[in-house]
Formats: structure tokens, sequence, C-alpha cells
């Protein structure tokens, strides 16, 4: 497999950094990338023509992250972000062990700041099918916590609400309500976002829930993991440069712009369409 080789630190911290998604909630971690880390420049890889991932199988699954990351690779990126839950679950250990690239998931992340701001170890995970059903969060709760209870709830129906922009919709509420009674009545003290879409809904969620308990989403401890991670590699970009953004798709659907300002939080520029990758 391509690998970054052997270039020295220096050379490597004035390339831009790889994020992937199957389509455009992972701008919601370019977003904190772009907050955290203003000088350090993002190329972004949506598989809108793929999506969803969340109802795909774990092989199908991993051969698209492979593409994708193969893809970066040749944007000479310095470090991936896995920015897609579905993708973390099912190809995270192959792509870090098998590319000579700093790897960041958004799952270890997560479950690293729900085990720490839980004080009951009750932690509720809430993502898509592929998401739950891989066990991946609460393998990396466990991990960290091994007395922890997980409760987790697929939700298959917060991805298009998302994408059709029923965030403060009835509809949507009573969904919400739906999917999540059973945790509420699970007693969970966290709660996980566990999809790049969901988010969005956070504030919904917060008010449905009742019970004020914390709500973790991933992409604020996915860029802390990654800011550290350039550092222990000394790839941090070194200087103050205002870093660019860069946005390759597989696809251009009809409501791409409006769905994309809203994960990414400003206006997309700059965006290209690869159809062969
Ligand atoms: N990006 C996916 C995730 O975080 C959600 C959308 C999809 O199913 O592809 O799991």
């Amino acid at each position: 497999l391509r690998s970054s080789g052997s270039n020295s630190a220096k050379t490597l911290s004035r390339r831009p950094i790889g994020v992937f998604d199957s389509g455009l909630g992972g701008l919601t971690v370019v977003r904190e990338i772009r907050r955290q880390l203003p000088h350090e420049s993002v190329v972004y890889f949506g598989d809108i023509a793929r999506l969803p991932y969340g109802i795909k199988s774990k092989q199908q699954i991993l051969s698209f992250s492979i593409q994708n990351t193969l893809f970066l690779l040749k944007k000479k990126i310095k470090a991936l972000v896995i920015a897609c839950n579905s993708s973390s679950s099912a190809a995270f250990p192959f792509l870090k062990n098998h590319f000579n690239l700093a790897v960041v998931d958004v799952i270890q992340p997560a479950a690293e700041e729900a085990v720490k701001i839980s004080n009951g170890s009750r932690i509720g995970v809430i993502a898509t099918q592929a998401t739950i059903q891989s066990g991946s969060y609460e393998k990396a709760i466990k991990k960290r916590n091994p007395k922890a209870r997980i409760f987790s709830s697929a939700c298959p129906l917060f991805v298009p609400l998302v994408e059709e922009g029923w965030l403060n919709h009835p509809i949507t509420d009573e969904i919400i309500e739906h999917y999540l009674q059973p945790l509420r009545k699970q007693r969970i003290d966290t709660l996980i976002l566990g999809c790049t879409h969901y988010p969005l809904l956070k504030e919904r969620i917060r008010k449905i829930m009742k019970n004020g308990i914390p709500i973790v989403d991933s992409a604020q401890p996915t860029v802390r993991q990654l800011a550290s991670l350039l550092e222990k590699k000394a790839i941090s970009y070194p200087s103050n440069h205002k870093g660019s953004l860069k946005i390759f798709v597989s696809d251009l659907p009809r409501n791409f712009k409006r769905i994309g300002e809203r994960f990414l939080g400003e206006k997309l520029h700059n965006l290209e369409i690869v159809r062969e990758k």
C-alpha cells in the first residue's frame, strides 16, 4: 500500500490534513479543525455517490475507506481523519496498520471523552446500524472502563431527516423520542452522538431527553486528539498562515450546497467533483 514514505517531519508539516466521510456530514469535523487548528490546510473527500455507508456491510465499508484513503494520499496529506463513524468502525485498525500515516478516527476520542465525563458509567450510544452492529463503541468504552455499561440504539432515520433539513420538525421530535426513550429508561448518564449527522440534532435531543445529561459529539475530542498527534510527530503547521480548504466529492446531488453549508458552518468554495478516483 502507498504510504507517506520517509519524508522528514519538516517536509510533512506544510502538507494538508486529509479528511474523509461517506458524504458531507464529516464537514462537522472540518469545521472544528478550522476552529481549533486554523493554520492547518484540509483536503476533504465526501463519497456522496456511495452514501449511505451506515447500512452497508463491513467489507464494503472497508473497501470504500481504503479507496478514499488512497485518493487522499495522492493529495500528499500528512495525516488522515476518518470523519465517519461507520468507516471508523469498519476500517480504523486496518488503515492505521497498513498505511505509514498518522490516522485519527472519531470513535476512540468520543469514547474517551464519554468515559471521562460519565459519573455513573451508564453510557448511551446512538449511531447508524453499521456502527452499532460493529460493537466498536462498546469495545472502545470497555477498554477504558471495563465496568461501564453501554446502552445502544441504531437511529437509521436521523440521517435522511438531517439531509432533508427537518431539524426542528415535529416529526423529527417524535422520531427522536421513539429512539431515545429506551435509553432514558435505562437511566443513562452520558450520551454519545455516534454519527456525523447527529450533532445537528443535538439541541433537539437535549430538549427531548429532559434529563440534562452531557451529550458527547466526536468533533471536538477528535480534533483535540489530532492536534496532539500532530504535535507528538512534530508535523503541526510551522507558521501562522491561514489554512486552506479543498473539498472533493464523488457526486453533486441537488441539495449538496444547502446541506454542506449547514455542516461546515461557512460557504462552500473550492469544490471539485471526482468521478474516477
Ligand atoms: N457518515 C456516516 C456515519 O457517521 C453517516 C452517514 C452514512 O450512513 O453514510 O456513520
